[in-house]
């Protein structure tokens, strides 16, 4: 490209919802140029391609709502349609390594090698064994996965530019908002609704990522067994009601004889030890490979971290420190009509928005 554009609009298109982002830097200042958040409503028996049309169609319809000019968009894939691995590969030149790097990333790319648009990019050199290597790490995408996403977009007559992965997008958005000569190792947990996108960070550097399949809809079928209710009931209950962690908030329901509160407590509850379950797997994973840092911090995002008291439910699971994300923290203004639950579902749109900046810098 010639001329790079000026603004680029980050668009998480989720499962839940449509998040879109767009920043603008005049003199070195960030400013919030536009954002929206559009909850989707898609009936189970929609086939995908019709999907793919009433999304763009929803985008369409509120960029022109907003009057929103931008037509550069960025967005990002996740879940099943995409593989991150972080892998020793022979040091080769470049040449070389674009030349052979279908052979030799096949053995960790669970997917036919003909079905991805494969990416890597190489860390740093390192040796195994004595022979030399490169630290890379490999992102292996489906075709028909990102094609969707570029259908979407230019359905909503908008230009995709970049299709990014989520968690490199929350890692854009964290190098940003984490304080300063940061040096500690954090947990990132993005909970939307059918993934949650875990991400861990040691001293700048990604260390783990991997997308686990336990986040909104699991929440919503064991509220709705609960309860014996359908799913759109137990949704509403989840919005409503909170997670009963200490005596005190266990005190208050049993003093209002308070069924219902404790059938989606106890429900949400079991979802976030499954959660737990795996992503103890992952902390272990990481700290069996020596690592000088174990986890100081868990941060959330995404929807689901909206779900009263999660924090406090799960700083006494894995016994550090969790706080909820604002992904607009680095602004000098946060905005002021924005609902208190959309701000931590703006994670990925976040970071897709500032990837850009990022990048024109560099
Ligand atoms: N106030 C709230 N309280 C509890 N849960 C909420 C609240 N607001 C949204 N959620 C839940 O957050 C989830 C959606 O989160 P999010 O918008 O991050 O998902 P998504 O990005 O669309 O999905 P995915 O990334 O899995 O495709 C839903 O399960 C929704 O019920
Ligand atoms: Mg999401």
């Amino acid at each position: 490209m010639l001329f790079p554009p000026k603004d680029v609009i980050g668009i998480d298109i989720g499962n839940y919802s449509v998040k879109l982002v767009c920043l603008t830097e005049e003199k070195k200042v960030v400013r919030l140029k536009d954002w929206g958040y559009i909850p989707l409503s898609i009936k189970a028996d929609t086939t995908p391609e019709e999907k793919k049309s009433i999304i763009s169609e929803e985008i369409k319809t509120y960029l022109k709502k907003k009057g929103i000019q931008t037509r550069y968009a960025a967005t990002a894939i996740s879940g099943n349609s995409v593989i991150v691995r972080y892998v020793k590969l022979p040091k080769l030149s470049k040449k070389g390594l674009a030349m052979t790097i279908s052979v030799e990333a096949e053995p960790f790319i669970p997917f036919d090698i003909k079905d991805v648009n494969l990416t890597y990019y190489i860390l740093n050199d390192t040796s195994d064994e004595g022979e030399p290597k490169m630290d890379t790490v490999l992102v292996a995408a489906k075709r028909d996965a990102v094609q969707d996403k570029i259908d979407i977009l230019t359905g909503a007559g908008l230009e995709p530019l970049i299709i990014d992965v989520d968690s490199f997008a929350l890692e854009t958005l964290y190098e940003r908002i984490a304080p300063k000569g940061d040096t500690n190792s954090v947990l990132l947990l993005n909970i939307g609704q059918k993934v949650t996108n875990l991400s861990i960070i040691s001293q700048g550097v990604t260390r783990v990522v991997r997308d686990i399949f336990i986040a909104g809809t699991t929440f919503d079928k064991a509220i709705a067994k609960a309860l014996k209710s359908d799913l759109a009931a137990a949704a509403a209950a989840k919005k409503n009601r909170v997670l009963l962690v200490s005596d005190e908030d266990k005190e208050a329901v049993i003093a209002d004889f308070d069924r219902e509160g404790i059938a989606v407590s106890k429900a949400a509850s079991g979802v976030l030890r499954d959660l737990y379950t795996e992503v103890s797997r992952s902390i272990d994973f990481y700290l069996s490979q020596g690592v000088e840092h174990s986890i100081s911090k868990i941060i959330i995002s995404g929807g689901m971290s909206n779900l009263g008291n999660i924090t406090k439910f799960l700083s006494a699971e894995f016994k550090v420190p969790v706080e909820i994300a604002n992904p607009l923290s680095f602004l000098p203004e946060a905005p002021n009509n924005m609902p208190k639950d959309v701000l931590p579902a703006l994670a990925v749109a976040a970071g897709l928005a500032l990837r850009k900046i990022k990048d024109w810098e560099e």
